[in-house]
């Protein structure tokens, strides 16, 4: 595999062109919330545990927050992938840094300030810097900001809850954001994010995504592990071709 090595709290370079298999990020959102320590160890060999934190005023739903991030993080070493569905993020988005995630995404249409800046607070903190779109936020006006992140987070549902249905029409999105990829204006990783399920990688993979985030999918399985393995597969399968850019664990 060539690459990047990235994981574990290593701050390694940011991503580079060559080829990478998919990155799998199981959502902790539909696993059980008594028992977050079993579910990240539910899903060994896992790229990311993606962790969505929902203030219930961005979205109409409330999760959890740094302290229970803090939790997880001791509890398992697979990178953390923190999704801040939360208003004024350029006030809050430092501390999941600070406090080891791998990866910050905050949300384009909740920024306050500067957008670069909080980019560049959040690599100074020792994170990765995402960005990501809700479904009805077109991709073009965020393109040269993007040149400041990491990744990419296009939502394939409206933020909020899990076990929501794909929003095909999102691929356009993605097919944009890797034709930047492929002409060399950005390096993001593309990550998906919604209704991502054995019968929906595949054309998520087409588009051009890297990353895969599956909540229901993932702990809605009998073997969560296996579950994460056999989308592996499919995206691996369907992946086109071309070089992505991309981070490899
Ligand atoms: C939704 C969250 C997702 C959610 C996905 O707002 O951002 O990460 O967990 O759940 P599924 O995979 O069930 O659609
Ligand atoms: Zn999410």
């Amino acid at each position: 595999m060539t690459g990047v090595t990235a994981g574990r709290g290593d701050p390694s370079p940011l991503p580079t062109l060559g080829p990478v298999q998919p990155l799998i990020a199981p959502s902790i959102l539909s696993a059980d919330f008594a028992r977050l320590a079993d579910a990240a160890a539910a899903v060994r060999g896992a790229d990311w545990l993606h962790i969505d934190v929902m203030d219930n005023h961005f979205v109409p739903n409330l999760t959890l927050g740094l302290p229970v991030v803090k939790a997880i993080r001791r509890s398992t070493d697979i990178p953390l992938d923190c999704h801040l569905m939360i208003d004024d993020p350029d006030r809050w988005a430092v501390g999941y840094a600070e406090a080891g995630a791998y990866n910050v995404t905050v949300h384009a249409e909740a920024i306050v300030g500067d957008p670069v800046a909080l980019a560049k607070n959040l690599r100074a903190a020792g994170a990765r810097a995402g960005l990501s779109l809700k479904p009805g936020t077109p991709l073009e006006p965020w393109a040269d900001v993007l040149r400041h992140y990491d990744t990419l987070l296009v939502m394939t549902v409206e933020p909020g809850f899990g076990g929501q249905s794909f929003m095909a029409d999102m691929m356009d999105k993605v097919s944009a954001a890797r034709r930047l990829v492929s002409a060399g204006e950005l390096t993001v990783v593309i990550e998906v994010d919604g209704g991502i399920g054995e019968d929906t990688i595949a054309e998520a993979a087409q588009a051009g995504a890297d990353c895969f985030v599956a909540g229901s999918a993932v702990y809605g399985a009998a073997d969560p592990q296996a579950a994460v393995a056999a989308l592996r597969r499919l995206a691996a399968a369907a992946q086109p071709s071309t070089s992505h850019s991309g981070i490899t664990n």
